[in-house]
């Protein structure tokens, strides 16, 4: 596979957040995903990097998107794929997620992708397992391959994040995606600003990489990428807005705010949509709309981390 950072190595045998890696790190792995792109469009679409190897997906929250492109990823690479999912297993009997992973773990498994409500789950098991652990999202805290696939995704399309304005919109409090996209984008140089209601916004927002702002229509026409989050209801303590229509009026990606903004936008969604709401169905499905290339991207972003971390592992063995 053709590297452009050839001097550079990989070293972890993890993935558990974008906020410890270095731009270098971020890099190299959006560049050994190039090289992974194509094996997705082949009629065989595989690779026998990952042979003999077994990946769980230990999900303890529901997911589409990041399962299914994290099953996908570690088959392409010829892995085999446990599917663990909390409702049908003896989580219900009270087994801790400790034992869950340790039990799985002595059946011989290589790789453990986490997705997780609590933060730092992905960190804890790290510290007490020795297979390779991958953070699918954790709590609040970070969802660091959607964070890889959205820069991977700007990369491609608009050449270099260096210099870009980009504006991350919504439920930024309660979004793992918002952290990990601003590590990665602003370590890649772009100007991150964070927009939505005051109740949405983080404490001690100020002491972030980022510029704040609580208007979408003041940055609308000053930015060439938009990501507009979902508005997380399952996580909403309280009422955050006065009404779902009040939240959709001042901040939402209506038809009529996309007229203001810049004619060649790239309008990004971590999905799921709550359509009418974040974004109008128009927007989500228009021109500028680049989701279900963020969804493509995913799988060669999974299957270079996949195959990064069992490198590294293999290396420390
Ligand atoms: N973007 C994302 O994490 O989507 P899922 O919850 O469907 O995995």
């Amino acid at each position: 596979m053709a590297l452009k950072s050839k001097k550079f190595r990989w070293e972890r045998k993890g993935l558990l957040g974008l906020r410890e890696l270095s731009a270098e790190e971020i890099t190299y792995i959006l560049d050994t995903a190039e090289g992974f792109e194509q094996i997705s469009s082949r009629t065989v679409k595989k690779a026998p990097a990952l042979r003999g190897k077994t990946v769980v997906n230990l999900f303890f929250e529901d997911s589409t998107r990041t399962r299914n492109s994290f099953a996908l990823a570690a088959s392409r690479l010829s892995a085999d794929v446990v599917e663990f999912t909390k409702k049908s297993s003896s989580v219900s009997k009270g087994e801790t997620l400790l034992d869950t992973a340790r039990n799985l773990e002595a059946m011989g498994i290589d790789i453990v992708v986490i997705r997780h409500s609590a933060g730092g789950a992905a960190k804890l098991l790290s510290r007490n397992i020795n297979a390779c652990v991958v953070n699918a999202g954790d709590g609040f805290c970070e969802h660091p391959t959607q964070g890889l696939l959205d820069v991977y995704t700007i990369r491609k399309l608009r050449g270099s994040l260096d210099g870009l304005k980009i504006a991350i919109v919504g439920d930024i409090v309660h979004s793992r995606v918002a952290r990990s996209d601003m590590w990665a984008m602003t370590k890649l140089g772009a100007e991150v600003t964070f927009v939505g209601p005051a109740t949405l916004m983080p404490g001690q927002v100020e002491q972030l990489p980022v510029k704040v702002s609580y208007s979408l229509d003041e940055v609308i026409e000053k930015v060439d990428v938009i990501n507009m989050l979902r508005i997380q209801f399952e996580r909403l303590g309280g009422n955050p807005f006065p009404s779902v229509r009040e939240y959709s009026h001042y901040f939402g990606l209506t038809v009529e705010r996309m007229k203001r903004a810049k004619e060649d936008i790239l309008v990004m969604h971590p999905g799921p949509i709550n359509r009418g709401l974040e974004m109008e169905s128009e927007v989500a499905d228009g021109k500028n709309s680049v989701i279900l290339e963020q969804v493509t991207n995913g799988v060669a972003v999974r299957m270079a981390v996949l195959f990064l971390v069992n490198q590294a592992a293999a290396q420390k063995k």
